[in-house]
């Protein structure tokens, strides 16, 4: 009997291949996909050395559907974990249609693919940008959707809805949709971490390249917010808490869930300056930082109600600020230019 397989696209990538290690640990077979646009194989290298196991990893874009069909011919996969798309917000705006075209097309394809083998369990990384500007806090997944304003955004929404209505269609199919707040952290090797190409678009991955030495000071987009300190406040996730929420969802969508969303988040807020400050504890390093304007689209404050999951899927964030950023520290001191070899 040939074994079962999680495929996981974009598992090349900072949250695909953090949750491909926790897979791993819990005894799944994977198989990754990824058309390494924002990602290269070096990371899928490090997850078989963390976990002493080996992961078939193929260069496939989900645009290409016949690719996508290959990997489903040579493996028999029983859950797909969709990460795989565009992600830089600020991007997203200037070229709207790529990000459609990308995310929307090649979602679709993986679902049309996915009836014809008759796989129907997926999980999808969705994201806290759905909710657009909070009208209550913390967010809990009955929250409105269809706020966001930018097109990485949108894309996020009307996947969820693509999926909702794939189910509604035919019910043998079950989906957990997962909205992440805001994955920061690594693995506590420092093997694996988050590797933005160009200029980083969110704030930790800027701070611990501040910390290492590649950028001289930290933008403050505005502390003129209705917080605490003026700066922005967000849902700060340990990125391999987000993970193991992933695997969490496998028994889900495995007992039959038909669509269900939740939210992976700490329920906790913190502002830009608490997490500044938070990094130079873990580093003993300054973060040399200047306020400048908000940034065109940013909210001032977002945090989640991790209720659901915690109740659903026993799942519920445990790491603390402090070991995010020393596991962040930790990645990033021991790669300074990421998985390139230092130039
Ligand atoms: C966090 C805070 C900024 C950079 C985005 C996407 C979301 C998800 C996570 C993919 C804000 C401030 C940031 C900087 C700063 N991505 N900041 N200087 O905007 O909450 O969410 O990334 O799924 O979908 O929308 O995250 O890290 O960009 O910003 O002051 O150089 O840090 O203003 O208050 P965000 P972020």
């Amino acid at each position: 009997m040939s074994e079962d397989y999680i495929l996981v696209t974009g598992g090349a990538g900072y949250i695909g291949s953090h949750t491909v290690v926790e897979l791993l640990n819990s005894n799944y077979n994977v198989v990754v996909i990824d058309n390494l646009v924002n990602a290269c194989m070096e990371s899928i290298s490090r997850v078989e050395e963390i976990t002493g196991k080996t992961v078939p990893a193929l260069q496939v874009d989900l645009l290409d559907k016949n690719a996508i069909k290959s990997v489903f011919k040579k493996y028999k996969i029983s859950v797909v974990m969709h990460f795989a798309g565009l992600k830089a917000v600020g991007e997203s705006v200037e070229l709207p249609l790529l990000y459609y075209h990308t995310n929307i097309g090649g979602t679709v394809n993986l679902l049309e693919v996915m009836k014809e083998y008759n796989v129907k369990n997926i999980i999808f990384s969705s994201s806290a940008t759905v909710y657009g500007t909070p009208q209550y806090l913390p967010v809990d997944e009955n929250h409105p959707v269809g706020g966001c304003t930018n097109a990485y955004g949108k894309t996020k929404f009307f996947i969820e809805e693509i999926i909702k209505d794939v189910c509604n269609a035919d019910k043998s199919w079950n989906a957990v949709l997962l909205r992440y707040f805001n994955p920061v952290g690594a693995h506590k090797s420092g093997k694996i971490g988050e590797n933005p190409q160009g200029v980083p678009n969110n704030l930790m991955p800027f701070v611990a390249q501040v910390a290492v030495g590649r950028r001289d000071h930290l933008t403050v987009f505005g502390d003129d917010y209705d917080t605490p300190d003026g700066t922005g406040v967000r849902d700060y996730i340990h990125i391999v808490d987000l993970a193991q929420g992933h695997v969490a969802a496998i028994k889900k969508v495995e007992a039959g869930c038909g669509c269900v969303v939740y939210n992976l988040g700490t329920g906790i807020g913190y502002s830009v300056l608490d997490m500044v400050k938070a990094f130079e504890k873990a580093t003993e390093k300054p973060i040399p930082y200047k306020v400048a304007p908000r940034r065109a689209g940013d909210i001032a404050t977002v945090y989640a109600n991790p209720q659901n999951a915690e109740k659903e899927l026993g799942w519920k964030a445990t790491r603390t600020l402090d070991e995010m950023c020393e596991d962040l520290w930790r990645w990033q001191s021991n790669n300074p230019n990421g998985y390139k070899a230092s130039s």
